[in-house]
């Protein structure tokens, strides 16, 4: 996978992305960075010039279209596709979740847009951007951390970025899931103990026991997420204590899901993505 990244800042970039597992990563040749300074296209051979007044008036200076068009014209020609993936990031797009983290982590080649001043000219944004994505609803002075955010969490989906392959499916988010509560050694520290059935070598108990409390964290600190999860894995109804004669339909014409959440009632724990 490679990452290419219009930018007025690309050494913030470059040194970002070659720290740590992105790094690592790089090193091997699984993924690459390929920060691409926007200014080295402007017409204005004497100041490099990339922004201009905005027409209306309004405050602030605009980034105009042409140097980004030229950039984007020379990445497009290395990629050589005819109509790359190129997202721009801003407020104003569709907010990044581990949904799309894994959507862009199919390509072979992914354009960041980083945009800075008051914004970027409409009309280049209509000519070559494919996705509009927001990294959550505030401001920043500049789309440099939002686009090493997202290639951050993007990367780690790549085969071969992650030690183990395994691990980036397990953690948090997949499945609607917050991570369950990790423990580590000493048994006992400041009085507080590892819960005991981690320590009794029963994996099936163990899987069982981190489902529950990964159910119990998300509805606690993500309700939004749970309900997601709730709705891909909607809880069994309660099979009837007492025999009696039912009606036709009964058993479905009365369950309700809500009602049975707030309960947490009719939970099957099933250990199956553990
Ligand atoms: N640029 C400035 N703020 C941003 C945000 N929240 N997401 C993406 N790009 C941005």
């Amino acid at each position: 996978m490679n990452f290419h990244i219009m930018t007025l800042f690309p050494e913030m970039i470059q040194q970002c992305l070659s720290s740590s597992i992105t790094g690592r990563a790089e090193s091997k040749g699984y993924i690459s960075f390929n920060a691409v300074n926007i200014r080295d296209f402007s017409n204005d051979l004497k100041h490099h010039k990339v922004d201009d007044y905005t027409y209306g008036g309004g405050a602030g200076m605009l980034m105009q279209a042409q140097p980004i068009y030229d950039c984007y014209l020379s990445l497009k020609e290395k990629i050589g596709k005819d109509k790359p993936r190129v997202i721009y990031v801003t407020p104003q797009g569709k907010v990044f979740d581990q949904q799309m983290a894994a959507d862009f982590a199919k390509e072979d080649d992914l354009i960041f847009l980083c945009g800075h001043y008051e914004g970027v000219d409409e009309r280049v944004l209509e000519e070559i951007v494919t996705d509009y994505v927001s990294i959550g609803d505030y401001v920043l002075t500049g789309g440099e951390l939002p686009a090493m955010v997202m290639i951050d969490a993007i990367s780690r989906l790549v085969p071969g970025v992650l030690n183990n392959d395994e691990s980036a499916l397990t953690e948090s988010f997949h499945n609607n899931l917050l991570e369950y509560p990790q423990y580590s050694r000493p048994e006992e520290w400041m009085g507080k103990k590892v819960p005991p059935i981690l320590l009794s070598g029963d994996h099936k108990k163990v899987d069982e026991w981190r489902l529950e409390q990964s159910i119990l964290r998300t509805k606690e600190r993500r309700p939004d997420l749970y309900e997601k999860y709730i709705l891909e894995n909607p809880p069994k109804p309660e099979k009837p204590k007492r025999r009696r004669k039912k009606k036709k339909n009964e058993d479905t014409e009365n369950l309700n899901v809500s009602e049975s959440i707030e309960n947490n009632e009719g939970f099957e724990i099933k250990a199956k993505d553990q």
